[in-house]
């Protein structure tokens, strides 16, 4: 079974092939971020005609890399949601037609799905069931993964997600968008103990989050300050601090909690190294072990939609001809992939 995948959900257009046996055998990502940097964020009108411009030129250029054919793919895969709208309608409607021209099946894949099962494109795959903290723009969840399809929100936050306090933040120093990695890069230069926020949440039990109180407590340590580069590096570690602490104590707990052994970590803040060190630790002091995917597909990317697709396809599981996309979809909500066809997945995917 060989699948093309098309990720459009927010700011970057890619395209996917992941081969069954092979795994991987082409991916290419092409980012907005030029276009929105001047705008401090992420313009939804401009992303969805950008997709327009840049996704049929890819699925060519993806479909030469991998030296295949259209007639010789088993269907095509497409993030349906959740995400901006117009973004997501651009993916499904090229890849709902082009499943129709060529004759396959289109399964619709969701967003979320496609970064927790992300680390099955790694050596080693991890195991299920386990404990995924998810950490992107928009999300910050921990969620029980039984099974693929399977999903069982632990906890999730009540205001703003991990990486959008990274980047507000970001943006309250003055830093380029996207302000997460910029801020993490900052951080490494301040010192510690300059400043100390707070772990919103943590002296209560629960998994939920909250890091809205991060941006004013970072407003009120800059006011009236001059913003220079000590300044700015000092502030960006004490919230860098912060969140990775709130973060790698709930993922303990969490882990304690349901009796699992295995942290499985993925979203565009899973590339941050911080976060991943306070894990380790996190994760080492209960025996248990953690999973993530390589560096350049914890942010968005095709590959993994091209994962989750592919365990669905392979399921049964495909798309009716309505081209569809949903700007909001619980995970929770989504079909269970029969065990049988999940259990092949602890091989993964790797190549
Ligand atoms: O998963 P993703 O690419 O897109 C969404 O689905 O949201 O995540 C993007 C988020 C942004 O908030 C970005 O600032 C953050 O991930 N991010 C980071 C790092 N790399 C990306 N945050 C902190 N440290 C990083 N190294
Ligand atoms: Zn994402």
């Amino acid at each position: 079974m060989r699948v093309l995948a098309i990720e459009s959900s927010c700011d970057e257009s890619a395209v996917a092939i992941l081969d069954e046996a092979r795994g991987l055998i082409a991916h290419e990502i092409y980012s907005q971020v030029e276009l929105h940097r001047a705008y401090g964020g992420v313009v939804p009108e401009l992303a969805s005609r950008d997709h327009v411009r840049k996704l049929l030129p890819l699925v060519r250029r993806v479909l030469e890399q991998a030296g295949q054919a259209p007639q010789s793919l088993s269907g095509v895969a497409y993030t349906a949601g959740p995400g901006l709208i117009g973004a997501l309608l651009t993916g499904a409607a090229l890849g709902r037609s082009l499943a129709y021209a060529w004759n396959i099946p289109a399964v619709a894949v969701h967003h979320l799905e496609g970064h927790l099962l992300a680390p099955l494109l790694e050596v080693p795959a991890p195991p299920f069931p386990h404990v995924a903290l998810l950490v992107s723009g928009g999300h910050t969840q921990l969620i029980a993964v039984e099974g693929v399809g399977r999903y069982r929100i632990l906890g999730d936050t009540r205001d703003d997600a991990a990486g959008e306090a990274f980047d507000k933040t970001a943006k309250l120093l003055d830093l380029p968008y996207p302000g997460g990695p910029e801020l993490a890069r900052l951080a490494a230069a301040g010192t510690a103990g300059a400043f100390h926020f707070p772990r919103p949440m943590l002296d209560r039990p629960g998994l939920e989050f909250s890091f809205s109180g991060l941006k004013t407590a970072v407003q009120h340590a800059v006011r009236g300050r001059a913003l220079d580069d000590r300044l700015r590096a000092d502030v960006a570690r004490a919230v860098q601090e912060a969140i990775v602490q709130t973060l790698a104590v709930k993922a303990g707990r969490a882990l304690e909690q349901t009796g699992m052994d295995t942290l499985v970590v993925s979203g565009g803040v899973s590339a941050n190294l911080s976060l991943r060190a306070a894990l380790a630790v996190a994760a080492a002091r209960r025996g248990a072990r953690v999973y993530y995917p390589r560096i350049e597909f914890c942010t968005d990317n095709a590959a993994m939609i091209a994962v989750a697709g592919l365990l669905r396809l392979r399921a049964g599981i495909s798309a009716g001809l309505a081209i569809t996309a949903r700007a909001q979809w619980p995970i929770e909500s989504l079909a269970p992939v029969p065990m049988q066809a999940a259990h092949d997945t602890t091989e993964g995917f790797s190549n």
